[in-house]
């Protein structure tokens, strides 16, 4: 069953005319996700010569070759092509395999290149890697490389598929990289379907059951994919159409759709999944603005902001300006209902801090050490050990020096590496080593500590270890025995909150 489409088969039809008389060379095909943008594309392509090569794997050259050979091969079993190791020049070569079948076998050709922001993206982040460049860069040459190839491949008529946001795409197109694609595709915009072709498509899946259609397209906001999703439980379940939609998203009959949605967005993003999904949900449960959002979490308004805008650029959530604030919603069908249904606060913000900034906590604490040079603080345990477990009456930070990772390593070399030292006003060192685990920690962390101390010690300094606690882990009565036995002064993360806030740091 295939509903509609008319209007964007005909322009499709009219911008391959052009193609065949020489006046275009393709069209860039964009939508919300499960709109049906690959449907259209088999549909357009069905008695035309031409494929379509999935890109969402693409995420290296070699992949990248692989994928582009095995497809081709139906037209050409014998193509050779050797990598020169030198990634952009490599990237043209494959992306004009088509056309040289195309010359071999003279034929005019349509290739379709679905998801292929996952190529551009990807294979930018690895080569802006290995050649230590900026990623703005590569992209902007993989897109100067796409505009020649396009340009040099007279027999292919190019068809890109995207399912990433306008906003991010358009990047592509306008001058934040170059303009390399300006005015060289036609644009087609797949939008959802009315609620007109929805009810059709319904209809033909429940049996011609009206009502139910109905209340299916209804809900469906258009999307194909849901209307199939709810479709099918209707006709295994028969539930009341009110339940239908809230059953199939607590049995989880939407995981699959939402979730690689998600997942598909944070491969692209660098942020990672765990932050976006909770954003998303943080908005899902009426936190519209960007305060609202960085109150619920917990974080700064500023990372907030940027994770926000990030889902904005990548589709997942619409803008709204109103009396000049901005108001960000969910974009897409039902995805706010399985945010709140099936997405529990899992993690601590806290900890999805480390992968949104990729700070690891160890970093953390070290800026926040180098914030504390040439202050003195004192942080006093009270009676329940809030602070320091009871292992000390008081902290005192005075230091003039934080050790760079790199001298840290070479100080610590014949040993076990600590994490941090620092250097007090007194001349003596102080080793901080962060904890950020789960498990309890055990008197053996509280051993491996002294030991560090202890060959600071042996080389003539007056050394002091501190074990810091940025994790969820408890402390064993036994450890912190075996701490207040060995001098070593261990913060909980309450102190290090009350250090933060003293020195005016974001806590972690
Ligand atoms: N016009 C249509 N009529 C009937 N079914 C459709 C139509 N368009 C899409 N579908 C169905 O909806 C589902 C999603 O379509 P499709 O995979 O083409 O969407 P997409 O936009 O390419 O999704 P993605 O964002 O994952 O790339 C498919 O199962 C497809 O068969
Ligand atoms: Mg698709």
């Amino acid at each position: 069953m295939f509903v509609n489409r008319e209007k964007e088969l005909q322009l499709l039809e009219e911008s391959y005319r052009m193609f065949l008389e020489g006046h275009s060379k393709g069209v860039l095909v964009y939508g919300f996700r499960k709109v049906g943008k690959t449907r259209l594309i088999e549909e357009f392509l069905k008695k035309k010569l031409g494929i379509i090569i999935d890109l969402s794997a693409a995420r290296t050259i070699t992949l990248l070759k692989r994928i582009f050979i095995e497809r081709l091969s139906q037209f050409d079993e014998k193509i050779e092509l050797t990598l020169s190791g030198e990634p952009l020049e490599d990237l043209r070569n494959i992306l004009l395999l088509p056309q040289k079948i195309a010359y071999k076998i003279r034929k005019k050709m349509i290739i379709a290149l679905d998801e292929f922001h996952v190529m551009i993206e990807k294979v930018s982040s690895k080569i802006a890697r290995k050649l230590g460049m900026k990623k703005e860069k590569v992209i902007s040459d993989i897109l100067w490389i796409i505009r020649n190839v396009i340009n040099s491949s007279p027999d292919i008529f190019w068809i890109f598929i995207s399912s990433i946001g306008w906003e991010k795409l358009q990047e592509y197109i306008s001058r934040k990289y170059g303009g390399a694609l300006v005015g060289i595709l036609d644009l087609l915009r797949v939008d959802p379907l009315s609620l007109r072709d929805s009810i059709k498509l319904a209809k033909a899946l429940v049996k011609n059951n009206t009502e139910i259609a109905e209340e299916i397209a209804r809900i469906s906001g258009g999307i194909p994919r849901i209307i199939e999703i709810l479709a099918r439980r209707y006709n295994t379940t028969y539930e009341k159409i009110s339940l239908l939609a809230i059953n199939a998203i607590h049995d989880g009959d939407f995981d699959e759709v939402f979730d690689n949605m998600i997942r598909a967005v944070a491969e692209i993003s660098r942020r990672d999944y765990d932050i976006l999904i909770q954003a998303l949900k943080a908005v899902a449960e009426s936190n519209k603005t960007t305060d609202d959002v960085a109150k619920a979490l917990g974080t700064s308004r500023d990372l907030a902001y940027a994770v926000l805008e990030e889902l904005h650029r990548l589709g997942l959530l619409e803008k709204k300006k109103m009396k000049k604030r901005v108001f960000y919603q969910i974009k897409y069908p039902l995805l706010g209902e399985w945010l709140r249904l099936r997405i529990e606060p899992k993690k601590p913000w806290s900890t999805l801090l480390v992968s949104a900034l990729g700070i690891t906590a160890e970093s953390y604490m070290r800026e926040l050490l180098a914030e504390a040079i040439n202050k003195t603080i004192i942080i006093y345990d009270d009676a329940r050990g809030t602070f320091l477990y009871g292992t000390a009456d008081k902290f005192i930070l005075n230091i003039i020096k934080v050790y760079s990772k790199k001298e840290t390593e070479r100080i610590f070399k014949p040993i076990k590496n600590a994490d941090i030292i620092a250097e007090a006003k007194d001349g003596s060192l102080l080793v901080f080593e962060v904890k950020t685990k789960v498990k309890e920690i055990m008197p053996m962390e509280i051993d491996q500590l002294v030991k560090a101390v202890n060959f600071l010690r042996s080389k003539g300094k007056n050394a002091y270890g501190i074990l810091v606690l940025l994790g969820p882990a408890t402390v064993s009565p036994a450890t912190i025995a075996r701490a207040t036995k060995e001098n070593i002064i261990i913060l909980s993360k309450d102190a290090v909150k009350l250090l933060a806030k003293k020195l005016k740091f974001p806590h972690w």
